[in-house]
């Protein structure tokens, strides 16, 4: 995506001690990143607050990382809001979730215009409440003509439940005699899962310290280089983000192979 570097060098003044612009190299930036926003329910706990409050300032975190990555240029950034097993929480968190989930997406459609992001969602949305449906689909359509950055929001998303559904997808048209099973490979498969056509992230931030994919996209994450920090959710920002992008940037991506740069000639 096109970058306005006047925009971009405001949106990083006041650079905290350790990270700053200059530190990454806005060339080899990932196409798309994709971050975990986990401990919402932590940073309200340390604060002594209701698990709502967390949830509500996680929506603040939002907001800066998808200013900061359209900033950047990115091409793709998805976010895991509701996993599908998430619904073993609480009946009064999950509703909360659910109505924040519609409040948020119609409070920051402005934002979503200004910037021309493309929503899309990942996951089954036939499961959320109907008014939370409504709303993503009014919201959906009055974004569907952008040429922005593309957001994918994960929402009801579990990444077995999108394998098997699109094994599902395939045997299916395979019985109408629409499909030879011999021709399914590696790009028709990733086809029939939520992701088609977008690119898969290259990095993968999860925050609140936990080392874990928690059924996240584990056919698209296969190579994507995985950056775990110890903020929690609501606490994150663009800082934390070039912190992300600079240790990525470090990284030697090696897809099974061997080191290119490191190799003597
Ligand atoms: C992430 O924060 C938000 C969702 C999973 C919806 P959590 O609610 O998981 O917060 P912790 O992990 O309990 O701190
Ligand atoms: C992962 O966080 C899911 C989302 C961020 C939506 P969880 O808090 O649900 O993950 P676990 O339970 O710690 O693995
Ligand atoms: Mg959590």
């Amino acid at each position: 995506m096109p970058v306005d570097l006047e925009k971009l060098e405001e949106h990083f003044e006041d650079a905290p001690h350790d990270i700053a612009l200059s530190d990454i190299d806005l060339k080899t930036l990932p196409r798309h990143i994709s971050c975990i926003m986990d401990g919402n329910g932590r940073w309200a706990n340390e604060r002594g607050l209701p698990r709502a409050e967390g949830h509500r300032a996680g929506i603040g975190a939002l907001r800066e990382i998808i200013t900061t990555a359209v900033r950047l240029g990115i091409d793709v950034l998805s976010v895991y809001a509701f996993s599908t097993e998430n619904w073993k929480r609480p009946k009064h968190e999950v509703n909360l979730l659910m109505h924040l989930f519609a409040t948020t997406f119609l409070e920051e459609l402005p934002l979503l215009q200004r910037e021309r992001v493309r929503v899309v969602f990942l996951g089954d949305l036939s499961a959320l409440p109907r008014r939370t449906q409504e709303v993503f689909e009014q919201g959906l359509a009055a974004c569907s003509e952008h040429d922005g950055m593309v957001l994918a929001l994960a929402v009801n998303y579990g990444a077995r439940a999108e394998i098997v559904r699109a094994a599902r997808l395939l045997a299916v048209a395979a019985q109408l005699g629409e499909l030879d099973p011999a021709t399914i490979d590696e790009e028709l498969f990733a086809q029939k899962l939520y992701t088609n056509g977008l690119p898969d992230p290259e990095l993968v931030i999860r925050t609140s310290g936990e080392m874990r994919l928690s059924n996240y996209l584990l056919y698209q994450l296969a190579y994507a280089e995985l950056y775990v920090t110890d903020m929690y959710w609501p606490d994150f920002n663009r800082w934390g983000f070039l912190r992300a992008l600079a240790s990525y940037q470090h990284r030697d991506r090696r897809f099974g192979g061997i080191s290119v740069s490191k190799e003597r000639p």
